[in-house]
Order: structure tokens, then C-alpha cells, then sequence
């Protein structure tokens, strides 16, 4: 079981942005959605493709490569070229700061 890895202050991601965080090696991007945080692996699951840097459209976002969306809440693969959905991580707000973990080998 992996260690919450805060991310930042939870004031320091307003709704719309994101950040990264490293958690035991996996690329994880936390999002700010309406004042609800979600955290997915930064990684498209078609080629590997970043998938920060892509739009952000609602709740999806667009892989920057060939354009697969990605739900931001769940992580599902919303349209070809990506059919697998990538990770999606807990999140929780502890003393006002914003902690993802990687629940996955749980
Ligand atoms: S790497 Fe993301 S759509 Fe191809």
C-alpha cells in the first residue's frame, strides 16, 4: 500500500487547472473540477502519450497526440485511438492539503 503523496495546497489548484505528482514513480495529474479534485495517470493508454499539455473540455481531457479523450472523474477511454481506460487514483484534502495515492497493488 503506497503513502498519500501530497500534491500541493489545496488554495493552489484553482478549478480548471492541474497538477503532477510523482507517486512511487507513476506520473499521476490531479485536477481541479468544479472545486472537486480527481487524479488519473498522466498516460494515454493508446501509445503512452503525456496527457497534460491536451485540452481540457468539461470533464475530458484530449490526448495532445491523436486526439483520444479521456474522462478526468473515472479515467474510461471515451474515443478511439484509445480503448483501455488509464488509472485512476483516490484523492482526499487533509489539512488543507491536496494527497493522491496509488491504490493499485493494494
Ligand atoms: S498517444 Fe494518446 S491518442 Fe495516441
Amino acid at each position: 500500500m503506497s503513502d498519500w503523496v501530497t500534491v500541493c495546497r489545496a488554495d493552489e489548484l484553482a478549478p480548471g487547472e492541474h497538477r503532477i505528482a510523482d507517486v512511487d514513480g507513476a506520473q499521476v495529474a490531479v485536477f481541479n473540477l468544479d472545486g472537486e479534485f480527481f487524479a488519473i495517470e498522466d498516460v494515454c493508454t493508446h501509445d503512452g502519450g503525456v496527457l497534460t499539455g491536451g485540452p481540457i473540455q468539461g470533464g475530458e481531457i484530449v490526448c495532445p497526440r491523436h486526439g483520444a479523450r479521456f474522462c478526468i472523474r473515472t479515467g474510461e477511454a471515451l474515443s478511439a485511438p484509445a480503448f483501455e481506460a488509464t488509472a485512476k487514483f483516490p484523492v482526499r484534502v487533509e489539512a488543507e492539503l491536496v494527497q493522491v495515492r496509488d491504490d493499485r497493488w493494494d
